[in-house]
């Protein structure tokens, strides 16, 4: 079926372009857009329309690192660096989780706070227990949000006997979890939680499966010093952090590794050889003290950066948020660097937020044709009307930065509209 979006769309094409058509038409066949137009081509004069009057149409989100079971101790406990904030609150919070009728309920509301954000597809953790990743998975599903979700494998230096698994479990649960995952729009994908948590015989039996299963991989790279002299003494013969997951084949194309913050020209060199995805997860860097990652640098070597809420790290769940967020770290960058360094611009931000996550499951940048329409709605009128009228442009950068829940009337996941009226 035809379907047409009336609005002010506006799209990020390539890193650091915004297209924007005022009035424009945005149409789909069967949830798979086929082009954006000015002037709707008389082919499809006929076809329903939803008219979104004067509201903004923009491409809705992607957030390619968070932890859904750390969700309960949102804004909470963020007075101790990485390693003592895991064991101090961390992990407890996601020991909570061999409760399923408790993660059904934090689940639930996490799915609900996601797709009325706008976030329409996620590269998510999940806790260790197989059930409850599945009720994850459910959840999502349920409320519309798309992607991937990894049950976490964590076999060393984790709360024995509250939240570690043998290697033996870690192997076994995560085949029984992987026959389990049968779903539409939420697909799974290798989560070892980072070196210091997985023996080498876990991380190379799940680089054999990553290989065998044709499965893509998460885990986290080089976020805090203390972190890195660890993995350094827990392995000697690896020159640095992302040789450790290189040595068991987990380190290849489309490998999302989060935060990144300390990475140097060589272990980047590295992730663009290997295709490997950063997700940049700025306002955990920053409530954690682990740092501010050159995400600028970064993306000047051509390495793909995405961008990551790590929540309860990271406070903030909206992926505007998050974008804003990456701005003022980019900045404090580029006071660090004697202003050597650029900052990311609002639309660069916005870029990270939608297009580069987009393309992580197959889409062309924007609303390109050929891919399934994922966008919000925005209905700005509340922090538009006074003073002085405002071009389009000025609008979409306020609502960058002023977004609230409330002014997201409608959001489109997977070509279905699953927020909003379908008005016609
Ligand atoms: N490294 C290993 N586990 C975690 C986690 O849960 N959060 C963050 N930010 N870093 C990690
Ligand atoms: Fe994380």
């Amino acid at each position: 079926m035809v379907q047409v979006l009336k609005g002010n769309i506006v799209q990020a094409p390539a890193l650091g372009e915004l297209q924007i058509t005022e009035q424009g038409y945005l149409v789909m066949e069967d949830g798979v857009i086929r082009g954006v137009y000015d002037r709707l081509p008389l082919e499809y004069a006929t076809a329903p329309l939803v008219d979104y009057g004067q509201a903004l149409v923009m491409q809705s989100f992607a957030d390619m690192h968070l932890h859904a079971p750390q969700y309960p101790m949102l804004g909470m406990g963020m007075d101790l660096p990485l390693l003592e904030w895991l064991d101090t609150y961390t992990f407890p919070t996601e020991a909570r989780f061999a409760d399923t009728d408790y993660a059904r309920r934090i689940y639930r509301r996490l799915a609900t706070d996601l797709i009325t954000n706008g976030t329409t597809r996620v590269c998510m953790f999940s806790s260790l227990h197989t059930d409850a990743t599945w009720i994850l998975m459910e959840e999502l599903e349920r409320a519309g949000v798309t992607g991937y979700v990894g049950k976490v494998n964590m076999d060393r230096n984790g709360l024995p006997g509250v939240l570690q698994e043998t290697t033996e479990e870690s192997i076994r649960e995560t085949l029984r979890w992987l026959e389990g995952c049968h779903f539409d729009h939420v697909k799974p994908i290798l989560t070892p939680r980072f070196t210091p948590s997985c023996t080498d015989e876990l991380m190379a039996a799940l680089g054999r499966l990553a290989q065998e299963k044709g499965l893509y991989v998460q885990s986290h790279l080089s976020e805090n010093l203390g972190e890195i002299q660890w993995v350094k003494e827990l392995h000697p013969d690896c020159q640095q952090y992302w040789e450790t997951y290189d040595k068991y084949g987990l380190w290849k194309e489309r490998t999302i590794m989060a935060h990144c913050v300390h990475s140097d020209r060589r272990e980047c060199d590295a992730m663009r050889r290997a295709g490997v995805v950063v997700a940049h997860c700025a306002g955990s860097n920053i409530n954690l003290c682990s740092g501010v990652s050159p995400v600028r640098e970064m993306l000047q070597q051509g390495i793909w950066v995405t961008l990551g809420s790590d929540i309860a790290g990271g406070a903030c769940l909206p992926m505007y948020k998050v974008a804003t967020m990456s701005i003022r770290a980019s900045k404090i960058k580029r006071i660090e660097t004697d202003w050597s360094e650029d900052f990311l611009t609002v639309p660069e931000a916005y870029y990270l937020a939608t297009s580069s996550g987009h393309r992580y499951f197959g889409d062309r940048d924007g609303f390109a044709p050929g891919n399934r329409l994922h966008a919000i709605v925005v209905d700005d009128s509340d922090f538009t009307e006074a003073s002085h009228p405002l071009t389009v442009r000025e609008r979409f950068e306020r609502a960058i930065y002023m977004l609230h829940r409330h002014n997201i009337t409608a959001v489109w996941s997977d070509g279905r509209c699953v927020v909003g009226q379908m008005l016609q």
